[in-house]
């Protein structure tokens, strides 16, 4: 808001003496803007000065770096950019709710302390009220009957196992909150504690799977584009010149759908040299996500039918005995955007699954109990709240769409 600071002012010399960052209360009339850059101004009859910001104040009126922003966090949230991408996150997340009570899902709390590794992939923040340098030791291993909860816990890498009980009473539901991975990546897609969304549907294959991911991602970006258009337009201007034409696409577009042998063909076969090779049985990494959906089909991708070494234990194995009903949906700049599957919903086949992964089949026994008793072909996935933010704000850096991220190395706020 520009206010207009008249001379005839009683407490004038000291209104001079507001500084960038001051906080100020004003009353008078609001007006018709004459100037450029502004509709509306304030011609003030009384301003009050409130807290007075000294001049080494870190904000000051010019454009400052991503990366020096991230040194003063606590601060950031009052420029510009910073103030919109925060109000998008909080558009967003209700945005998302919306989606689900439109379509009858029920919001589930999954816990966020668990005993159970969802992923398998051993990336577990560990929670403790052991003293670790003197904890007690039973055949030289630590005594976790003497920990808190009586046995080893973590923080959620996902809400899946548990919401999975609650698709099979309830129908379709869903999870949205925190997840904690210790994964040592240091990469701009990934932090150490994000938001997921997760919907789960019971009487679901993964075509279908596949289809609501779709309706969700342009669902949100339509959201955004109608309740965040000042908001959208500064990313536009200052992030991504390319941003609104992104979105315009991805929202108009169908998805391309391929099994993940096909994307490992079209892979093989391009000319552009990777960094990581190419193989079938091997990972997909973030630049051969990329070049899929933004250079071979310049749109999103859903890859489907992943090989069973890959992925998790609880995918449901295809009838060919190698690849698992798996999906992941990759977008442009970001790459993988949703990780998804079919879950395996036999009794036998998962339990052999399990034990495959090396897991302890004992530990599962209440996941194993769902397929004893009345269990249901159902799938579901995961959407990276943050990867969803960059997406729609052009913002390349997960570290710049939380407001305090947690990173390798790095928790200072
Ligand atoms: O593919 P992921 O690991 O899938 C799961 O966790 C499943 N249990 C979800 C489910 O089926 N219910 O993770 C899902 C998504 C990814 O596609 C990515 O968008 C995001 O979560 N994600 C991360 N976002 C930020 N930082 C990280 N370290 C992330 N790891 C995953
Ligand atoms: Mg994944």
């Amino acid at each position: 808001m520009q206010v207009i600071a008249d001379t005839a002012l009683a407490n004038y010399p000291e209104v001079k003496k507001v500084t960038t960052g001051s906080s100020v209360a004003v009353s008078g009339e609001l007006v018709r803007s004459p100037g450029k850059g502004q509709a509306w101004e304030i011609k003030a009859e009384r301003i009050e000065l409130i807290g007075l910001a000294p001049e080494s104040y870190p904000l000051q009126k010019k454009r400052h770096s991503d990366e020096f922003l991230r040194t003063i966090a606590h601060l950031r949230p009052r420029t510009n950019k910073y103030g919109a991408a925060f109000r998008i996150r909080s558009e967003l997340s209700y945005a998302i709710h919306k989606f689900f009570k439109e379509r009858g899902f029920r919001y589930i709390h999954t816990p966020i302390i668990t005993g159970s590794d969802c992923e398998g992939a051993g990336e577990l923040f560990q929670v403790t009220t052991l003293d670790l340098r003197n904890s007690p030791i039973r055949d030289e291993q630590v005594d976790y009957s003497r920990d808190f909860f009586g046995k080893e816990a973590n923080l959620t890498v996902s809400g899946q196992l548990a919401a999975e009980m609650f698709a099979l009473s309830l129908g379709d539901v869903y999870t949205f909150g925190p997840t904690f991975r210790a994964e040592n990546s240091n990469t701009s897609r990934h932090a150490a504690e994000f938001w997921m969304i997760e919907p789960e549907m019971s009487f679901c294959d993964n075509d279908a799977n596949m289809d609501l991911g779709e309706a969700l991602i342009k669902y949100l970006i339509a959201y955004i584009f109608d309740q965040c258009p000042d908001d959208l337009q500064l990313f536009a201007k200052f992030v991504d010149k390319t941003l609104l034409a992104t979105l315009e696409t991805i929202a108009a577009s169908a998805f391309i759908r391929i099994p993940y042998r096909e994307a490992i063909d079209i892979l093989e076969k391009c000319s552009k040299e990777f960094e990581y090779a190419v193989a079938f049985g091997k990972d997909l990494q973030a630049e051969h996500e990329r070049y899929l959906t933004e250079i071979h089909f310049k749109k999103p991708v859903a890859i489907y039918d992943y090989p069973k070494t890959i992925k998790p234990f609880y995918m449901r194995l295809n009838t060919d005995g190698e690849t698992v009903a798996a999906m992941d949906i990759l977008v442009p700049r970001v790459g993988e955007i949703i990780g998804g599957s079919q879950r395996e919903e036999r009794f036998d086949m998962l339990a052999a699954r399990i034990e495959d992964a090396g897991l302890e089949k004992e530990k599962y026994w209440w996941y194993l109990d769902s397929r004893k008793y009345g269990s249901v072909p159902h799938s579901g996935f995961g959407l990276g709240f943050e990867r969803m933010l960059m997406l729609v704000t052009g913002i390349s850096n997960i570290r710049d769409v939380i407001p305090f991220p947690r990173t390798p190395m790095s928790i200072e706020f």
